[in-house]
């Protein structure tokens, strides 16, 4: 599924954060997504799936205009377009499992309770989590509720994946297997991601595209190689770290 965002603005107040952004990721794609913190990395993707209304522009997702939906007509695009957050708001009173199956239940409310025991586990196993699911998310590290949002947002088996800072603050063993999963999901299931991200290094291993943002604008757009190659000082700054 293609995604593109034309022109896309976003001011809170009298303040600019998105200045017009544009990209377009193919069916398939790996972009991440650079940027220094605060320059509005995680309002453009609350954005995309309609947690915030943008001021101007246009958002397209599989060849619909999405960004003026009705909030029940983003229950469906949700299911399209899944977004893991850079904190995990997990429900404090339900289980991991109850977690992980929330969404599955809204969404193919069809599946029996043991198809959806079987999927919770499939998914919490590909993020290297087992044996927590009747706990609660109070009894777990922030690194397991940051890797229990990762496999509930991916269950639903979206299309078109976003995740913001899915491995900050995560040990580099998990670190690892969160990139390969993304890899894997955009290889194997034909999912289109954005990763919001610092990591440098794992952009230049896994992006197909890298998009760079300051003060609200895109600053460099190009596949690993080219962005290797770039004039632009901040780009060179961030490429600087991976020496
Ligand atoms: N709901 C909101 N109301 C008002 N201002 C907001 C809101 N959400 C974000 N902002 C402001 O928009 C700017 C961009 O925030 P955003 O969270 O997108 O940054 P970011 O690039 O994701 O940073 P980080 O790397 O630290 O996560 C910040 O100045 C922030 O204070
Ligand atoms: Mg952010």
């Amino acid at each position: 599924m293609s995604l593109e965002i034309k022109n896309l603005k976003k001011k809170f107040g009298e303040r600019t954060v998105l200045d017009g952004i544009s990209f377009i990721i193919p069916p398939g794609d790996i972009l991440f997504i650079l940027g220094t913190s605060g320059t509005g990395k995680s309002v453009l993707l609350k954005n995309i799936v309609g947690l915030l209304k943008p001021d101007g522009g246009e958002i397209w997702l599989d060849g619909e205009e999405i960004s003026r939906l009705s909030e029940e007509d983003y229950f469906l695009i949700r299911k399209k377009c899944g977004m893991v957050f850079q904190h995990p708001a997990l429900f404090d009173s339900l289980t991991i499992l109850e977690n992980v199956a929330f969404g599955l239940r809204r969404h193919y409310p069809n599946l029996t309770e043991e198809e959806i025991r079987t999927r919770v586990k499939k998914f919490l196993s590909l993020v290297n989590i087992s044996d927590v699911e009747e706990k609660l998310p109070q009894q777990i590290s922030y690194g397991m509720q940051k890797r229990v949002s990762l496999a509930r947002t991916v269950a639903i088996e979206p299309k078109v994946l976003l995740f913001d800072e899915p491995t900050t603050g995560l040990d580099p063993v998990t670190t690892n297997a969160i990139n390969q999963l993304i890899k894997n999901l955009s290889r194997t299931l034909k999912t289109t991601s954005i990763v919001v991200s610092h990591d440098m290094h794992c952009a230049l291993d896994i992006a197909d595209k890298i998009v760079v943002l300051d003060k609200g604008k895109v600053v460099e757009f190009g596949t690993p190689a080219e962005l290797k190659k770039s004039k632009v000082k901040l780009v060179q700054d961030f490429l600087a770290e991976v020496h």
